[in-house]
């Protein structure tokens, strides 16, 4: 693991590697994700949940709705949405602990913190490209925030990308090999992903992220 410096900044973001065992016992997991209703046709998948890290434990915290404000997302602001919860086994898989601890523990988060995890699968077919964040560049209204990709083979494209500003060049544009990551101070920097399409020679592609959130304490 690594941390980047932009010209303007001490820390902002840690760069890594989770283990490739750890990715592969979580990566089958994104094949029984349910599709979004929140999004139109049925390209996007999602589970979400709530959890605390206290003692080193991941702990289920009570289901709630989730919600961004239309500032925050154009696309799907001040909507309501509740999404079924991440299975016990994908939620205690050693590679979802050890995205949460190290998490927990590049944010500097103390045991009483509410982490959410949004896992994500992008599906893509044919030829056009799929965008996997249709609201563009933005900011998810955190103060941190883990993009994780866990499965990649089957698409091009996928690139995260960084910003300092929502209109600002990206300074960080990367295709993620499976298992790396980004943590990043959310309130600080924008995001978003490049579209992906199927890989050559594929009808159908899939693009696998978990996303973590959270406030500082
Ligand atoms: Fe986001």
């Amino acid at each position: 693991m690594h941390s980047l410096q932009t010209p303007t900044s001490d820390f902002t973001l840690h760069h890594g590697q989770l283990n490739a065992q750890a990715v592969a016992e979580l990566a089958q997991s994104f094949a029984d994700l349910p599709v979004d209703p929140y999004i139109q046709g049925d390209f996007r998948y999602r589970c979400y949940s709530n959890v605390k890290v206290q003692g080193g434990q991941v702990l289920r915290q009570p289901t709630k709705t989730f919600m961004q404000s239309s500032n925050i997302n154009q696309y799907l602001g001040d909507v309501e949405r509740r999404y079924q919860e991440i299975p016990e086994q994908s939620l205690h898989s050693q590679a979802m602990t050890t995205m949460l601890k190290d998490f927990q523990a590049q944010c500097s988060l103390g045991d009483d913190a509410v982490i959410e995890i949004h896992q994500i699968r992008i599906k893509t077919q044919s030829r056009d490209a799929t965008p996997p964040a249709p609201e563009g560049v933005h900011q998810d209204g955190f103060d941190y925030l883990g993009i994780y990709v866990m499965g990649s083979g089957t698409v091009e494209g996928g690139e995260v990308m960084l910003y300092e500003a929502k209109d600002s060049a990206p300074f960080f544009c990367e295709r993620f090999a499976d298992g790396q990551y980004v943590v990043l101070n959310d309130a600080r920097y924008f995001h978003n992903a490049a579209p992906v399409i199927p890989a050559q020679g594929q009808a159908l592609g899939y693009w696998d992220v978990v996303v973590l959130t959270a406030h500082a304490a």
